[in-house]
């Protein structure tokens, strides 16, 4: 492992089982393993993944505010950096860790700029998206010779996403959960040829729902996701 470097490791949609090699054994060798956490009640489904290959005295929470308050979270990724300077510094190997691929949609990709700002190199290992996790679990292809694909947080407006939906052979949208009324209005506005919600997949409660056979009314899961496609 290089000491000059923190890892960004991407842990999987879930399943410790889908963690890859290379993160398992940075895992291992890390002095510190840093764990992002927004949710007040301590819960943390990266926590529960690594606590499969780690002891918890490597384990670092740290917590962001639930509130999206752009001001916040800035000072908190700021000082995060400043942490992982002096962790680095005092000759640690430091992992930071983050749920699927660190590139996507993923908190790594903020810490990373605060940690350019003040000259900490960090290096990111992939891992397998809940997007990949999903397309798998549900035995489609995501995309094939030919066709387009386009990755989005799902808009609380109804007409956004269905303009998405007909703009792509293959529209993925992330974030779901209590916006789950708007994918649905735009669905009946685009008329796509598939249209899946999958939540939590890889985790207790995996479940997926056809959404031309149904309309649920309630809000997703929180780890959840769709997957519309047109033929
Ligand atoms: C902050 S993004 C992280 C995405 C992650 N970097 C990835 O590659 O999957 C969180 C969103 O990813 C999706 N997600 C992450 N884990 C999931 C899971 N186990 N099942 C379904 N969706 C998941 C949901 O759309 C959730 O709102």
């Amino acid at each position: 492992m290089d000491k000059n470097v923190v890892y960004s490791l991407g842990l999987g949609p879930g399943d410790p089982e889908l963690i890859t090699i290379k993160a398992m054994r940075i895992l291992e060798q890390s002095d510190v393993v840093i764990v992002p956490q927004s949710d007040e009640l301590g819960r943390s489904v990266a926590k529960d993944i690594i606590s499969h290959y780690v002891s918890d005295e490597k384990i670092q929470m740290y917590f962001f505010p639930m509130n999206n308050k752009k001001e916040e979270l800035v000072k908190r990724y700021t000082e995060l950096a400043e942490t992982i300077k002096s962790l680095l510094d005092s000759g640690k190997t430091v992992a930071y860790v983050s749920m699927g691929d660190p590139t996507l949609f993923s908190t790594s990709n903020y810490l990373t700029d605060k940690l350019k700002n003040i000259g900490v190199a960090i290096k990111h290992i992939p891992g397998i998206s809940s997007v990949n996790a999903s397309s798998a679990l549900l035995g489609i292809s995501l995309a094939s010779k030919g066709d387009n694909i386009g990755i989005y947080e799902l808009s609380a407006k109804a007409d956004v996403n269905a303009e998405r939906i007909k703009n792509h052979s293959t529209t993925i949208f992330m974030k779901v959960h209590k916006k789950l009324n708007a994918l649905i209005e735009a669905i009946r506005e685009s008329a796509p040829d598939e249209a899946y919600l999958i939540q939590r997949v890889g985790l207790e409660g995996e479940n997926t729902i056809d959404l031309l056979e149904s309309a649920p009314d309630f809000d997703a899961a929180y780890l959840s996701l769709a997957i519309i496609k047109k033929v």
